[in-house]
């Protein structure tokens, strides 16, 4: 049913539609009526009278009335005029929600005949309300990776009119990135989508608020907003991204273990974890690297030791990995900076613990230095004590000898302690040392040396065999077996001389033994040379002299010479009656075989005829008339005299003289053995005199040479020759006379006693032949030297 609708409502005009007269002829008449909504209420909306070609007042008295589906009024039928007017505002929205077209039915019952029409009312839309959202606003999430083009749906505005006046078209707030197409649904709505135009960036812009707008057709349109927020998801498309690509850094070897080395960072423009960066070594190769990183902050810290020798560089590559599996990388070149953290060493190479001494320059050790660090921290300067005599030199590259600078002298020095100082030229100094004790081995360069060059050795006769004399002793500054001394006896160089049979020497420590009963009558000294060798190869060895002096012991008494004692007619002195006291009777000559005090001798008259008449003089033995004699003196006296020496305990002699008293000199008084003597001599008194005389002189001239040579030896010897200087030998008593010596009596001795006793022919001729017979086992040289026996006697 094509109507026109209302133009206005206030026109009250109704439009009468054309009415379905088919339906009233099947006794159901059917009118439409059609008006806007919202129209006031009272509005005319048709007058049905007339519609229904009935006359006024036929609705009244047929009883005309509105019947409705529903039980609320919507109409109001005038029965008098038959208009039908609005009960109330009518609105389609609430009548008819989304029905389109939006049509309300209702009967007009008729009574008389009754009759039923079928009446509609239709209500048109018109445009009372605006599009509107549900939400205030809308939260788009979209991942900046979308590509342009893409379409993201939107939420449909609500608009309670329809058709027209429904939502037509969305809009949206310019912008970059987006537009807005409308599309049509099934049902009819429109409904917005959202087009990507140009992709989106979160880095740069991780939020857009766009204004959607919702027009619907009506005229003025209506509108409604909302707010679409765009948020941009990230994704990972920004790798993380080193500040700086390589990093530069120095770092001394001796750095302590955990200090920083560098501090590395990346940077990634994405979000979340995939902005989240993780650092690692790229090389991976941790177990060698020196180096740590700690993964969140990027600090490289260091891990092990350093070493400037073993590594300088190192360029260790970092990686930053974000969370989306991207990944930056940087290199960090890593300088190790020496430090003077080594100390030089030292090698020895070469080494021998022991230099033959003499020997010339000498390699003792070959060492090399060495120091692993650079530059001056590696510069060596090698050093000994200077106070040594050995060398060091430098053979090539760090090769050095040590060489003894002279030939070495163990004796001197016998070992040495050499500390080598290597010292390197950094800061600090660092130094290594290095001990070698170098022994200078012995050689046998030293003989072996007396402790004196001549030993003098004391031995009392009679002493036991095999008696310890005394020792020699020499040293040997050398060592071990060229130190160990030997002694020996040389032999003698007058092979005569019994000297193996004499003394005997221990050849490991120099002892001396006598080896007989020494007897100092029979030999009073003898010297030989000891010879000390070593037992180096060859052997050296050196000699000394060894003097052995015999003592003397009192084992000799005095023997008198004359008068003799055994002579088968005694020796008669003739005294003339005439004599004066002091007459020269005879003198009683005696010797010692001892020697010193054991050989002074003192006379004493023991036993005489007639005590008195003669005395002995103590000192020389001179028996002389002490009184004149006398007629009554018997002729023949008998005279005992003692002859003592000074030993301890003294030993003595008793000798008889027989003097004859006579009146007269005269030669037949001799005794036979006197005459057979006195045969030799001349027998002229005066030639005697003669021969007395002359020997006197020279005899006296004699000891005055002898005395003049004697003080002055005396005087020059001093303390060393003291025990040689009769005068220097203590107080030699007065009354003694000292015969020493004489066992070895030499002929000038005799000569000398015999000119010194007598001054009467009787004397001389007794003396002459009467030699005694001593053994004569000294040798001559010795019995030469001993000159104290003279010099003593002499100055008696
Ligand atoms: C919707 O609005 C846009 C811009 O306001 C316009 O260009 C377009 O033609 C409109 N579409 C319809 C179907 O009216
Ligand atoms: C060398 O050193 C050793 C041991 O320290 C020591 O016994 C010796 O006396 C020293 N020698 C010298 C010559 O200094
Ligand atoms: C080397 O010897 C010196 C002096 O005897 C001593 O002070 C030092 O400690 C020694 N050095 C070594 C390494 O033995
Ligand atoms: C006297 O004695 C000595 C030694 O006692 C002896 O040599 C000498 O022959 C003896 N003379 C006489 C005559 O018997």
């Amino acid at each position: 049913m094509e109507t026109a609708p209302a133009k206005t409502l206030q026109k009250r005009q109704v439009i009468f539609l054309a009415i379905l007269l088919f339906l009233w002829e099947t006794g159901s008449e059917e009118i439409r009526y059609s008006m806007p909504e919202e129209t006031e209420s009272g509005s005319l909306v048709a007058n049905l009278a007339k519609d229904l070609d009935l006359r006024v007042g036929e609705l009244a008295t047929r009883g005309a009335r509105i019947h409705y589906k529903g039980n609320k009024q919507l109409l109001q039928l005038d029965i008098t005029t038959g208009n039908l007017l609005l009960y109330e505002k009518l609105d389609r929205e609430v009548l008819c929600r989304a029905t389109d077209p939006c049509i309300l039915h209702f009967q007009l019952l008729l009574e008389n005949p009754v009759q039923i029409i079928q009446a509609d009312l239709q209500l048109t839309d018109i445009n009372d309300h605006s599009p509107e959202f549900l939400e205030r606003d809308m939260l788009l999430k979209i991942p900046e990776s979308v590509q342009t083009g893409t379409v993201f749906p939107l939420k449909i505005a609500q608009d309670f009119d329809i058709g027209s006046n429904a939502v037509q078209n969305y809009t949206i707030s310019p912008n970059s990135h987006f537009h807005v197409v409308t599309h049509h649904r099934g049902d009819g709505r429109k409904y917005p989508e959202l087009v990507l135009d140009k992709a989106l960036d979160r880095e740069k812009q991780p939020e857009l608020s766009l204004t959607l707008t919702a027009l619907d057709g009506g005229a003025p349109p209506r509108s409604g907003t909302t707010t679409v927020r765009i948020e941009v998801v990230d994704i990972n498309d920004n790798a993380p991204e080193f500040l700086q690509s390589v990093y530069e850094v120095q770092i001394p070897e001796n750095s302590p273990l955990n200090s920083l080395v560098v501090a590395v960072s990346a940077r990634d423009l994405d979000a979340g974890t995939y902005g989240k960066v993780a650092y690692a070594l790229f090389q991976g190769d941790e177990v060698t690297q020196p180096f740590v990183i700690n993964e969140i902050t990027g600090e490289i810290s260091l891990k092990r030791a350093l070493d400037f020798e073993a590594t300088r560089f190192y360029n260790v590559e970092i990686a930053a990995t974000d969370g989306g599996g991207l990944s930056g990388k940087c290199t960090v070149a890593i300088e190790v900076v020496d430090v003077n953290d080594n100390a030089p060493e030292l090698t020895m190479s070469r080494l021998i613990s022991s230099v033959p001494e003499n020997s010339p320059e000498t390699v003792v050790a070959v060492f090399s230095v060495s120091d692993p660090d650079s530059g001056e921290n590696g510069k060596m300067v090698s050093t000994i004590q200077n106070d040594l005599p050995f060398l060091l030199k430098p053979t090539f590259k760090n090769f050095y000898s040590l060489v003894t600078e002279r030939s070495l002298d163990r004796e001197e020095r016998a070992g040495y302690n050499i500390t080598i100082t290597v010292t390197d030229m950094g800061t600090p100094r660092l130094k290594t040392e290095h001990n070698i004790t170098v022994l200078v081995s012995d050689v046998n360069d030293n003989a072996p040396t007396f402790t004196q060059t001549s030993y003098t050795l004391w031995v009392r006769e009679n002493n036991s065999p095999a008696l310890h004399i005394g020792s020699v002793s020499a040293t040997d500054t050398d060592a071990g077996a060229n130190a160990q001394v030997t002694y020996s006896l040389l032999p003698p160089p007058d092979p005569l001389v019994p000297l193996a049979s004499l003394v005997s020497i221990n050849p490991d420590n120099g002892h001396l033994f006598a080896l007989t009963s020494l007897d100092y009558e029979a030999l009073r000294a003898f010297e030989f040379h000891v010879g000390a060798t070593d037992r180096g190869s060859p052997a050296l060895s050196s000699q000394a002299l060894v003097r052995v002096l015999v003592a003397d012991a009192n084992d000799n008494a005095p023997f008198v010479l004359y008068p003799l004692q055994n002579a088968s007619a005694p020796c008669t002195e003739l005294v003339p009656r005439a004599a004066e006291p002091g007459y020269l009777v005879t003198k009683v000559v005696a010797v010692d075989g001892d020697a010193g005090q054991n050989a002074w001798l003192s006379y004493q008259l023991l036993k005489a005829t007639e005590p008195g008449l003669f005395g002995v003089w103590a000192h020389n033995g001179e028996v002389r008339t002490a009184r004149l004699l006398s007629e009554r003196d018997a002729p023949k006296q008998r005279l005992v005299v003692l002859v003592k020496d000074n030993g301890e305990p003294p030993l003595s002699a008793s000798v008889t003289l027989h003097v004859l008293l006579v009146d007269g000199f005269s030669q037949p008084y001799l005794p036979a053995p006197e005459a057979e003597a006195a045969a030799a001599a001349p027998a002229d008194p005066l030639t005697v005199y003669l021969v007395v005389a002359l020997a006197s002189v020279s005899s006296l001239f004699l000891f005055s040479v002898l005395v003049f040579v004697a003080v002055r030896l005396c005087r020059r010897g001093g303390a060393a020759s003291a025990g040689r200087c009769p005068v220097a030998e203590g107080h030699f008593p007065g009354h003694l006379v000292d015969v020493s010596g004489t066992g070895t009596l030499a002929q000038s001795y005799q000569y000398e006693v015999g000119l010194r006793g007598s001054t009467g022919t009787g004397e001389f001729k007794c003396l002459k032949p009467i030699l005694p017979t001593f053994p004569l086992q000294g040798t001559v040289r010795e019995i030469k030297e001993n000159s104290t026996v003279r010099s003593s006697f002499l100055f008696n």
